[in-house]
């Protein structure tokens, strides 16, 4: 099976800080660092490091984002639907406090320039043999998961980051929904992370993946429900988790992997790359994960 990751590509830029600032208030940096990011990027990434054949479909400027699209094949992942546009690249700010949580702001640049024709230009290179996953840092998402479902692709969505809008993306279309605890609390306005779940599968998704920080992650299909515990490690950075996560836990379950060792997988691979400052640099191979896994 092909994996086609339709998603953002974006140049973090990353401050590390003493904490993070208040409303108004100026303060300094104790370093400063530019990496690979966004949440298309990583999660094609993440995906490909844990074994499946990864197409990453999505858009950088011209002039500068050669950076990300170079980085990407060297990790082995198909660019050839990546396409390259007049606009800036998208790049993230990235604040990072001293217990490895964040804060960002977002310039979406070359990602929300991605047009109808492109998605379907894209799309003449995958089959129903294949699965779509997508987020919500481009545009023309809502369009995508239709299309794809329409001609038959699996969908996964990770509806992420949060904004209003993402309320009403087609969760009908939507086979796997990989997605945060707080994002399906915004999402549904509900607060349990059951209620969430029950929720979200009414929305019309299938199986609905939610990832409870400090406390696992929980799987439902509809009629199974299972849990996994986190893995508690010292936090450097944790950018790129729930995408790390996203991969590997995804590309188990399209290698007939049960849901338990799925999101064990991923746990294990997130819970690595947050002890490590940045984002796709930081995405353990399979073999750390595996090493990481036995141990415990
Ligand atoms: O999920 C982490 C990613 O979110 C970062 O790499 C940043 O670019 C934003 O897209």
């Amino acid at each position: 099976m092909k994996v086609l990751v339709f998603g953002s590509f974006n140049i973090d830029k990353v401050y590390l800080l003493e904490r993070l600032p208040e409303r108004g208030e100026s303060l300094y940096c104790k370093t400063y660092e530019v990496h690979v990011g966004g949440k298309g990027l990583n999660q094609a990434l993440a995906f490909k490091k844990a074994g499946a054949d990864v197409f990453a479909a999505g858009k950088v400027g011209a002039e500068d984002g050669a950076y990300l699209t170079d980085y990407l094949k060297a990790g082995g992942v198909d660019i050839s639907a990546v396409y390259a546009t007049g606009a800036h690249t998208g790049h993230t700010i990235i604040e990072v406090d001293p217990d490895g949580q964040n804060q960002m702001i977002l310039f979406g640049g070359a990602n929300r320039e991605l047009t109808p024709e492109e998605c379907d230009r894209i799309l003449e290179k995958h089959s129903d043999a294949d699965l779509i996953l997508t987020q919500y840092e481009t545009s023309c998402v809502e369009y995508m998961l239709e299309k794809a479902h329409a001609i038959g692709m699996r969908t996964a969505l990770n509806p992420s980051p949060y904004v209003p809008a993402v309320k009403n993306l087609p969760y009908g279309c939507v086979d796997i929904l990989i997605l945060n605890e707080s994002e399906g609390q915004n999402i549904t306005g509900e607060a349990d992370p059951a209620a969430v779940v029950r929720a979200l599968k009414k929305l019309g998704a299938g199986t609905v993946i939610l990832t409870l920080g400090a406390d696992g992650a929980v799987y439902f299909d509809g009629e199974n429900e299972t849990r996994v515990p986190a893995f508690h490690v010292r936090a450097a950075d944790t950018t790129g988790a729930g995408d790390t996560f996203t991969g590997y836990c995804l590309c188990a379950l399209l290698d007939g992997k049960s849901p338990a060792e799925a999101l064990r997988l991923g746990a294990g691979a997130a819970a690595i790359e947050v002890t490590r400052p940045g984002a796709a640099e930081t995405i353990p191979d399979l073999d750390e994960v595996l090493r990481f896994l036995e141990e415990r």
